[in-house]
């Protein structure tokens, strides 16, 4: 089946060269079968294991995922250390693999307010991963779009107060460069699981112009073939960036 689906994948035309992903429904699997929140995150991080997996078989560039935004800090304390602690657990049980993978690990955020233990578990996995071409995973974790470009706004001011640039060099081009994701293709598609069609502070700027793929399936139960499934869907698209005609 998921061979069939890449088969039709490879048929099918231009593929996204960037996938971000919204991972959204871990509490809702975990409450459909009368579980604790956590569980249901943990079942989620096998299903980023899959949706990594996936990305490489497909050949796709870079793929980003939601992994812990400014406004999940507001969660219980509890959930919040789980999250860590998965986070701490992935990045170390997953990076060889990774580095076996050819997946160079990014992770963007404020990490000022990540604790000392994730961070160095998060310098393990980016460190350990460097160089890698097959695909470059972004983690997006204690991340949000606003904070990001409150962020990018101060940048641009310190290079301005430096005399390193003046106000009307300014434009779409130095503000992206002043991003977390600077360098990076926008991405070509958005996927959102568990039926919530939000942006939920996610890269406001990136997204001007992405197609979006909303499924109703809650981010556990997110394999292989739904990813594939949501660039097939991609590539019917007649993306037109606000033209008239594609191109
Ligand atoms: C949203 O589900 C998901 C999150 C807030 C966290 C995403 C984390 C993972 C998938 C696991 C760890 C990730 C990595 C990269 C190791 P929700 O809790 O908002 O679900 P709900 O809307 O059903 O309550």
């Amino acid at each position: 089946m998921s061979e069939e689906l890449l088969r039709r994948i490879r048929l099918g035309g231009e593929r996204p060269k960037h996938v971000a992903v919204i991972m959204d429904g871990n509490g809702r699997w975990a409450a459909a079968r009368g579980l604790p929140r956590h569980l249901g995150h943990r079942e989620g991080m096998k299903a980023v294991r899959e949706a990594v997996e996936a990305a490489v078989e497909a050949e796709i560039e870079v793929l980003t995922l939601y992994a812990f935004s400014t406004e999940n800090w507001k969660r219980p304390v509890t959930e919040v250390t789980a999250l860590m602690g998965l986070l701490q657990l992935y990045a170390r049980k997953e990076r060889a693999e990774l580095r076996r993978k050819g997946v160079e690990v990014h992770v963007l955020g404020d990490l000022a307010r990540v604790d000392g233990v994730t961070r160095a578990a998060i310098d393990g996995i980016v460190e350990e991963t460097r160089g890698g071409t097959a695909l470059r995973l972004n983690l997006m974790i204690s991340y949000g779009g606003r904070e990001e470009l409150v962020r990018a706004a101060r940048l641009l001011a310190e290079r301005v107060r430096a005399g390193q640039l003046t106000p009307d060099a300014i434009d779409e081009s130095t503000l992206s460069g002043a991003l977390f994701t600077q360098g990076l293709p926008n991405p070509d598609l958005l996927i959102r699981t568990s039926g919530e069609y939000r942006i939920s502070n996610f890269m406001l700027w990136q997204l001007a112009y992405t197609e979006m793929h909303i499924t109703d399936v809650l981010w556990p139960d997110f394999g292989r073939e739904h990813f594939f499934e949501a660039l097939l869907d991609y590539q019917t698209r007649d993306r037109r960036f606000g033209r008239v005609t594609a191109g």
